[in-house]
C-alpha cells in the first residue's frame, strides 16, 4: 500500500516509543542503531522514530533525543540507514516538550521552563510560564529547521506530535492553554499553533513527507479538552482545506492514553471512538491507529471497525519486544511477553535489543 512516497508491504506500523536510550546530550547512543534496524526486518515496514526534540530549548528530559546538533544529526543517520537497508521506511517523530519537561531538569541547563499559558501540571511542583509570541514564532522555525535536517540526511518524512499533552498539544488543550491572544481563547486560536507547523513544514518539505499524530481523547499529562468534536472537527476541517497529499494521520484510541496504560494514570472517554474523526477525514490519506492492539484485535480493527478507512495497526509494547513481530505475525507464531519496568531504563541495554527473534525467523533469515 503506499502511504506518502511509499510502497509499505503491510499494515503493521512501528508506532513512535520513547526509551530513553540517548546519551546526557540527547544523541542517540550506537545500540538504537540495531533496535531499529531489527524492527525494520520485514522489508516494507513503516518505522517511526522515538518522539525527537525539534531544538535544544525542547531537550526537556534525561536521555530523550534531539534532531539539532551536529553529532544527533550524525547519530540519527546511521540509524535511517539501517533502516533503509533492510528495505523497510523512515519517519521521525518531531516534538517540543514544553511543560512537560522535568522543571529541575531544565532549570539546571538554565532554560525556561515555558508552556502555552502558566498552568502547572499536576502533580509537578512548578508552574510554567507563559510563552512570547517570538519564542512561538522560533518553535515554528524550529520544526521547519528539524524537518529539513531529515530529509536531508534520507529520512522519509515526520511525523508532527501534537498528542499527550506535549507542545503542541499544550496549545490545542482550553485546559492548558488560557491565553487571551491569537494563540488562545477559541477553538480557532487554539489550534493556530498546530495548524501552522503543520503548513510550515509541508511548505518546506512537501506533504507528502508530512504525517500528524492527534489523541482526542488522551488525558495523559492533564491535555483535555473540553469541547473534543468541536476541537477535532475544526482542525481536520482546516487540514483539509490545505488540500495536500499528507503521508498519514496518526491517531490514537481512548485505548491508547499513554496516561492509562503506561503510567497508571486515570481512565477516561473509554466508550469513545474516532469514528467521527474519519468521517470527517475521509480517507483523505491513510491513517495509523493505535490502542494497546494484538494481533486478533488488530485483524479485527482492519477488517470491521476500521474496514472504510484506509488504515494501518500501531503495535508499540509488543513491537518492542518482538524484533521481528511483523514475521511472527504473518506467521502466526507465538509473541514475546514485553517487560515494562524496563521501558525507560536510561542508556541501558536490558530491555532493549535482548529480546529474541522467533527461531523461525532465524532459520528463514540466518544473517539477521
Ligand atoms: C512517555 O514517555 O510516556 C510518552 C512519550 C511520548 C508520548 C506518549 C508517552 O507520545
Amino acid at each position: 500500500m503506499i502511504v506518502g512516497n511509499m510502497a509499505l508491504k503491510h499494515r503493521i506500523v512501528f508506532p513512535p516509543l520513547t526509551r530513553n536510550r540517548n546519551d546526557d546530550d540527547h544523541v542517540p547512543l550506537p545500540l538504537m542503531v540495531k533496535y531499529y534496524a531489527d524492527r525494520a526486518s520485514t522489508p516494507g515496514t513503516l518505522v517511526i522514530s522515538e518522539a525527537t526534540s525539534v531544538s535544544h530549548l525542547e531537550e526537556g528530559q534525561d536521555n530523550i533525543p534531539g534532531f539539532v546538533s551536529e553529532s544527533q544529526v550524525a547519530a540519527w543517520k546511521n540509524i535511517i540507514d539501517a533502516v533503509h537497508a533492510k528495505g523497510s521506511f523512515y519517519f521521525q517523530q518531531i516534538w517540543g516538550m514544553g511543560r512537560a519537561s522535568f522543571p529541575k531538569f531544565i532549570a539546571k541547563k538554565g532554560l525556561k521552563y515555558r508552556s502555552s499559558s502558566a498552568v502547572a501540571m499536576e502533580g509537578v511542583d512548578a508552574t510554567p510560564e507563559e510563552m512570547t509570541e517570538e519564542e512561538i514564532l522560533d518553535v515554528i522555525q524550529s520544526f521547519v529547521d528539524t524537518a529539513r535536517r531529515v530529509i536531508a540526511v534520507g529520512g522519509d518524512g515526520v511525523e508532527i506530535h501534537a498528542a499527550h499533552g506535549y507542545l503542541l498539544d499544550q496549545f490545542v488543550s482550553d485546559a492548558v492553554n488560557k491565553r487571551t491572544d491569537k494563540w488562545g481563547g477559541s477553538t480557532e486560536n487554539r489550534s493556530r499553533l498546530l495548524l501552522e507547523v503543520v503548513k510550515a513544514v509541508v511548505d518546506a518539505i512537501g506533504a507528502e513527507r508530512v504525517a500528524l499524530r492527534l489523541s482526542p481523547f488522551a488525558a495523559f499529562q492533564g491535555a483535555e479538552k473540553s469541547d473534543i468534536v468541536e476541537q477535532y472537527l475544526y482542525i481536520i476541517k482546516e487540514l483539509k482545506k490545505m488540500d495536500v497529499p499528507f503521508a498519514y494521520l496518526s491517531l490514537v484510541e481512548p485505548a491508547g492514553d499513554p496516561g492509562t496504560i503506561v503510567h497508571n494514570g486515570k481512565t477516561v472517554n473509554q466508550d469513545k471512538t474516532l469514528d467521527f474523526i474519519l468521517e470527517a477525514w475521509n480517507n483523505r490519506s491513510p491513517v495509523i491507529v493505535a490502542g494497546g492492539y494484538c494481533p486478533n484485535t488488530a485483524a479485527w480493527a482492519l477488517e470491521d471497525h476500521y474496514r472504510k478507512w484506509n488504515a494501518l495497526v500501531a503495535f508499540g509494547r509488543h513491537f518492542l519486544a518482538n524484533p521481528d513481530l511483523v514475521f511472527r505475525i504473518q506467521h502466526g507464531l507465538e509473541l514475546n511477553k514485553y517487560n515494562r519496568p524496563t521501558f525507560y531504563l536510561a542508556k541501558n541495554e536490558v530491555g532493549y535489543n535482548d529480546y529474541s527473534f522467533s527461531k523461525e525467523h532465524m532459520a528463514a533469515h540466518p544473517n539477521v
